[in-house]
């Protein structure tokens, strides 16, 4: 894709996204510590909270809970919120008001047991009369931009697909996200960037594409296929916390610096962001859940990953990182 057809920002319902490369929400890892650490490299131009009970919300304390702690320099940042249930909508938009959120976005892609009991994520995808009420409920509720996250259905049906997205425009969505797989397909599993461009022109809110992208190569190749407005990022900026200012360079042309990146430095400076915003039980639970991808991309990474797994505190799993950065066993 030529660099003139890649749009370098969007404003959507007023938030300028730029560029449009957006950390993805993960539970246990899309946290404030991890949001301050990626956006040190430069590159991001949204950033998502892992997602939250829409029920829960407005009886989390945000000085306290981990899902709602944030420095205020993680900007734009879109809340997203997962419900079954549309009377929990208003009092969740309210709080999230409170909290200077810049957009909502609707979790419709989680098949976890619970949401499934609740009728939520997945299954409130599949349940278009109860989706509905909800995204009227936010829809009325707030003037902030309002967005989704699907996958691509049950199956490669490019109508249905392309019906459930004009769904959502009728709906008074502004944007939505695609994870390229279908549902229940394993994260391993090639993403299929693709069935997006198929439906793309016909849609004219701002498609974010989703899955798999682990390198500047993999979001050029997802933006040819999928012509998406932009790109969401997961396990891959756990990986490499860099990643999104690589991409922000290599196809956007822009101005991110590339840093003389240390594996070792930027492991360090996340425990001590983990230190600066969590309270001591929350920390080392986090570490653990970042090291599981962070290791991932080093040759002897195992060696890491079981080290930080069997720690029992936070300053013996500094003491074996160490160790283990000090060794030859980088990248
Ligand atoms: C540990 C983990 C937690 C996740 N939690 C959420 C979540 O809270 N909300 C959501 O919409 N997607 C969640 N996802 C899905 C990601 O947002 C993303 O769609 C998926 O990882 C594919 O993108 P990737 O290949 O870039 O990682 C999660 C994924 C992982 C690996």
């Amino acid at each position: 894709m030529s660099e003139q057809l890649l749009k370098k920002s969007l404003v959507v319902r007023g938030l300028e996204i730029s560029p449009p490369i957006v950390l993805a929400p993960m539970v246990g890892l899309s946290h404030s510590a991890f949001r301050s650490l990626v956006q040190a490299e430069g590159g991001v131009g949204l950033f998502y909270t892992e997602m939250l009970a829409a029920k829960r919300l407005p009886h989390d304390n945000e000085l306290y809970s981990p899902l709602l702690i944030r420095d205020v320099s993680e900007k734009p940042l879109i809340y997203q919120i997962i419900a079954g249930d549309e009377t929990d909508i208003e009092p969740a938009v309210k709080k999230l008001h409170m909290l200077g959120a810049d957009g909502i976005d609707l979790n419709l892609g989680c098949p976890a047991p619970l949401q499934k009991r609740q009728g939520a994520g997945a299954v409130l995808a599949g349940n278009h009369g109860q989706l509905s009420k909800i995204l009227r409920r936010l829809r009325k509720s707030t003037e902030l931009p309002v967005s989704v996250k699907i996958r691509l259905g049950h199956s490669p049906d490019i109508d249905k697909l392309r019906s459930f997205c004009l769904f959502f425009e009728t709906e008074g969505v502004d944007m939505i996200t695609i994870h390229a797989r279908l549902n229940g397909e394993k994260f391993c599993r090639k993403p299929r960037w693709a069935v997006i461009g198929e439906i793309k022109d016909a849609i004219s809110i701002p498609i974010f594409a989703n899955g798999g992208i682990f390198s500047p190569a993999d979001a050029r190749r997802c933006l040819e296929l999928s012509r998406a407005d932009g790109v969401m990022i997961g396990r891959g900026a756990v990986e490499r916390p860099w990643l999104c200012s690589d991409i922000a360079r290599e196809i956007y042309g822009m101005d991110t610096v590339q840093k003389q990146r240390e594996s070792a430095e930027v492991y360090s400076q996340f425990i001590t962001l983990l230190e600066q915003r969590f309270a001591p039980e929350r920390r080392l639970g986090r570490l653990k859940q970042f090291t599981r991808y962070y290791a991932a991309s080093f040759q002897f990474g195992h060696h890491l990953a079981a080290s930080i797994q069997n720690s029992d505190s936070i300053e013996q799993a500094r003491r074996r990182a160490d160790v283990f950065f000090a060794g030859s066993m980088g990248r």
